[in-house]
Formats: structure tokens, C-alpha cells, sequence
């Protein structure tokens, strides 16, 4: 075949795949399956599809789900039942489902929810274009085989529905910590870390398009570890060499501290039982890293904490924040809470008010305990904590929490902060929306500036949640 015709069949076939395929992609759960949704986006683009915003053009919809707790799942099962019409309409309508549910469910999915065409897992993104095959020709397709190696960082993600000043960026996968609560270490596997050198790119990459803001993400970005890649818990077993060149989350904060001074710089999620000293350290003398921790501690009683199998005492913890305070005063603290675990006591609950009270979070993020099949929690505990109870307790902390964050925001009024520049204030189009460093959300007047301007605010006015003020240049 000449060159010139075989170029015209290149080009063809190339056409016959961009011609009309569109695909559809919905995110729930944490900010990794929002990461995550992003390297999708880039796998099934290469295939020849465009991403739609509009549900009705799609040939592809995809969930990507999560099973932190029932409700979400249920959320997830509800939004397919309403698909149900569409596909009736459209003949060749595919629906898949990736991620965590898909994950934990795996073929059963398919039987549950007659729907479903196509189950993956979080580590089986790259098998998508053969999955994609089959589905086409009409049979379902599953892979949900868990990864040692996976991290994905070769592949560029393409920013969904992005303010084009903020982007994620993944550094590290699954979990090793087995709270025993937490049905993450089961769907997203065990831990392991990304190259620094594609963590770096892609950072470079984010500042070519003229991002403001990344955020380095994963489960507990703290035990972060390269050693030439391979699963955390394998470490031990590395060179010496490779244990010497090691690169742990202090260095590679200053690495991409130091590598991108004009970059914002965030992370999550913080574990108590892996921050350390340098990594406070490492934050306190880059100006571009944002003094912002998110710290979960999930209880203030120390009996609750060894029953979810977490590594820190509360005295333990509390320390910690003090180490945080001393090194970084204006550090911006929030937490994760679970109320109602297994055999919490009044006394247990009060411990959780009472750590709250000494903390005094920006903010937190507070749960019902919903127990998780498969989880150690599930298997030897009995749910036994009534549900009104939960919910007076969920009520509580909640309530407390407001007062503690109006108390922090109330501690900005006369200062003057700065602040990114994300997007228009949803209450009003005459105002602009960002957050400063802590990460609390600051909304002020628009003047001449524009999205991805870092623009200096002085406060004059707060709720428990905003920051409410006025550009001063
Ligand atoms: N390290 C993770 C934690 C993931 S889960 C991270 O990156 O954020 C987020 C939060 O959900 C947990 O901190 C915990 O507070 C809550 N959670 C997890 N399992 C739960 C369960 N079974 N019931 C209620 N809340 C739960
Ligand atoms: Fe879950 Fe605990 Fe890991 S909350 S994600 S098992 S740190």
C-alpha cells in the first residue's frame, strides 16, 4: 500500500472514531475519584470520544462512584435508575461504573443493576479501550483487578469542568491503614506512591496552562514514598540504595515547593500517624505552601480511636496540633468525625466534644458511622448505637463546630489576607469567590480583577463559612 493511501486509511479510521461517540462522566465521593475521573477522561479521549456535559447527546455515560458510607451508594443506585429512560430511548446507550462501588460490588454490579454494561475498578482505568470493545459488540465488561503499580503518572488528565486555576494532582494510591470502619484499603488497594518526576511534569504542565493552585492528593499523603515504585509495605525489602535515594512527603513538599515558588500549594489528607516534624517544618518555610492542614481524627476518646484501629492516641493527637500551632500559628486546622461508631458511650462523645474544644477547627467534615460490609468493624462489632442517638450526637458536633468556626472567622475581621481568585460568587455576580491560604472562603466586590488574580482582601465582615470583604489593590 502506498504511503499516501495508507495515510487516508489512517486518517479514516481516525475520522470514523472522532465522528460522533460522546461520553458522559459523573463524579461522587473524595477528591480522588474527581482525580480520577480526570485520567478516564484523557484514556477515553485517545479512543475517539469528546466529553459532554449534556446527558442526552452522551453514547457513554460513566459514574464513578463511591462506598464510603450507604448513602452514598444508595445515591449512586438511584442516579442509574434514571438512566433507565434514556437507554429505552437510545438503543445504543452504554452505562458503566468505575471506582469504588464498582470495586467493591465487581460482577455482582452487573447482576444487581441491570442497567450496567461496564464494571472497572479504581487500578483498571488503562483496560478501558479494550473494555470499551466489548461493550460495543454487546457483551458487559469487567475489570476490577487491583494494581501494585498503578499510579497513572503517565498519563496527562484532561481537566474536567475545571475554574482553570485549580487542579488535583494525585501523588500517591490506595491505603494501608485498615481503620476498621473504612472500606477504602478494600477498593482502591494497597498503598503506593507516584514518581516525583511525573508528579513534577505534571505540575509543569498545570503551570504552562496557567494554573494558580494544585493540590497534591491521596488517602494519607504523609507516608508518601518513592523508591523506584512498587507497593509501600514492599520498602523494606528495597536496596540500600534504593532506601538511600528514597523520597519521602517532606521531600517531595520541598521539591515542589522550591520547583514552583508562584505555585499555591495544598494537600490531602493528612494522618495523624504519619505527619511529622519535617513535613511541619518543610511548610512553614515555603511561603507557597499553604498553612492549611486537614487532619482526621474521627473521635476524641481514646478507647473509640483503638477500637477503628487508629495509630494516635488523642493525647498523641493533640500534641501534634500543638507542634502544628508552634511552628505555623496561623495554620488553618479542619477534621473528619465519626459519630455513633460501635459502643461510643455518652462519655466517648463527650471526649469528642471536649477535643473539639481544644482544637477549635476552621472546620470539620462530620458522619454518622455507617457500617461497611466486608470492613473488621462490620465483621466483629455489632452496630449497636441507635440512630436517634447518632443523630443527637451528629447534631451536636455539628452545632459546635459552627460556633468554632465563626469564632475562627470572626478572628479575621481588620486583617487583611490574600486570597485566589476562583469564580464568580454564587450568591452574587458582582462579587468574586476564592479562598485564602487556611483555606476558608473569602467573597469581596469585584474591581478590575479577573479569575486566577491573587488579590489582596482586608476582612470586614464573616459567617460561621465566609470571609466577607474588599480588594485593597
Ligand atoms: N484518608 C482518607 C479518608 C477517606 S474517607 C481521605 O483521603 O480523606 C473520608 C472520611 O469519611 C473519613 O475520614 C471518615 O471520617 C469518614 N468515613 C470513612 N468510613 C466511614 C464509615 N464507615 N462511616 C462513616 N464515616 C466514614
Ligand atoms: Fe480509610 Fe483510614 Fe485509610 S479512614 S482511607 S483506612 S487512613
Amino acid at each position: 500500500m502506498s504511503v499516501k493511501l495508507q495515510t487516508k486509511r489512517i486518517k479514516a479510521k481516525k475520522d470514523l472514531k472522532t465522528s460522533s461517540k460522546k461520553f458522559y462522566i459523573e463524579s461522587y465521593g473524595c477528591q480522588m475519584n474527581f482525580a480520577d475521573s480526570e485520567v478516564v477522561a484523557s484514556i477515553i479521549s485517545k479512543e475517539g470520544y469528546d466529553s459532554t456535559r449534556n446527558l442526552n447527546d452522551a453514547d457513554l455515560i460513566l459514574l464513578n462512584t463511591c462506598s464510603i458510607r450507604e448513602k452514598a451508594e444508595t445515591t449512586v443506585r438511584k442516579r442509574l435508575e434514571s438512566f433507565n429512560k434514556l437507554k429505552r430511548s437510545n438503543k445504543h446507550l452504554k452505562v458503566g461504573v468505575l471506582g469504588c462501588m464498582a470495586e467493591r460490588l465487581k460482577s455482582k454490579f452487573l447482576e444487581e443493576e441491570k442497567i450496567v454494561d461496564l464494571v472497572v475498578g479504581p487500578d483498571a482505568y488503562k483496560d478501558i479501550p479494550n473494555l470499551l470493545e466489548e461493550i460495543n459488540e454487546g457483551r458487559n465488561a469487567v475489570n476490577v483487578i487491583l494494581s501494585k503499580e498503578e499510579t497513572y503518572g503517565d498519563i496527562n488528565p484532561v481537566r474536567l469542568s475545571s475554574n482553570g486555576v485549580t487542579a488535583f494532582v494525585s501523588i500517591t494510591r490506595g491505603c494501608d491503614n485498615m481503620c476498621t470502619f473504612c472500606v477504602v484499603p478494600f477498593t482502591r488497594g494497597r498503598e503506593r506512591s507516584r514518581d516525583p518526576k511525573s508528579i513534577l511534569e505534571e505540575i509543569q504542565n498545570l503551570k504552562d496552562s496557567n494554573y494558580k493552585e494544585i493540590t497534591l492528593l491521596g488517602q494519607n499523603v504523609d507516608s508518601y514514598l518513592w523508591y523506584g515504585g512498587g507497593l509501600k509495605k514492599d520498602f523494606k525489602k528495597a536496596s540500600s540504595l534504593q532506601k538511600k535515594t528514597s523520597i519521602d512527603f517532606a521531600k517531595l513538599l520541598k521539591l515542589v515547593g522550591e520547583a514552583f515558588p508562584e505555585i499555591r500549594i495544598r494537600f490531602s489528607t493528612s494522618n495523624p500517624q504519619d505527619m511529622n516534624l519535617d513535613v511541619i517544618k518543610t511548610m512553614a518555610s515555603y511561603a507557597n505552601i499553604c498553612n492549611y492542614i486537614h487532619l482526621p481524627v474521627q473521635s476524641g476518646s481514646n478507647s473509640v480511636l483503638k477500637e477503628m484501629n487508629r495509630q494516635h492516641t488523642r493525647k498523641e493527637y493533640l500534641e501534634l496540633i500543638k507542634q502544628i500551632k508552634n511552628l505555623i500559628p496561623n495554620c488553618g486546622i479542619s477534621h473528619d468525625m465519626i459519630t455513633g461508631f460501635p459502643n461510643e458511650t455518652d462519655e466517648d462523645h463527650n471526649q469528642t466534644l471536649s477535643l473539639m474544644k481544644e482544637v477549635k477547627y476552621d472546620f470539620g467534615y462530620m458522619f454518622k458511622y455507617s457500617e461497611r460490609p466486608g470492613t473488621f468493624a462490620a465483621k466483629k462489632f455489632e452496630d449497636n448505637v441507635d440512630e436517634e442517638v447518632k443523630k443527637v450526637r451528629l447534631q451536636e458536633i455539628i452545632d459546635l463546630q459552627q460556633s468554632h468556626s465563626k469564632f475562627r472567622t470572626k478572628q479575621y475581621i481588620g486583617k487583611t489576607v490574600e486570597v485566589l481568585i476562583e469564580k464568580e460568587s454564587k450568591k452574587s455576580n458582582s462579587h468574586w469567590a476564592g479562598r485564602n491560604e487556611q483555606n476558608t472562603v473569602v467573597v469581596f466586590p469585584k474591581k478590575s480583577h479577573k479569575i486566577g488574580d491573587f488579590v489582596n482582601v482586608k476582612i470586614n465582615d464573616c459567617t460561621s463559612a465566609t470571609l466577607i470583604g474588599e480588594s485593597i489593590d
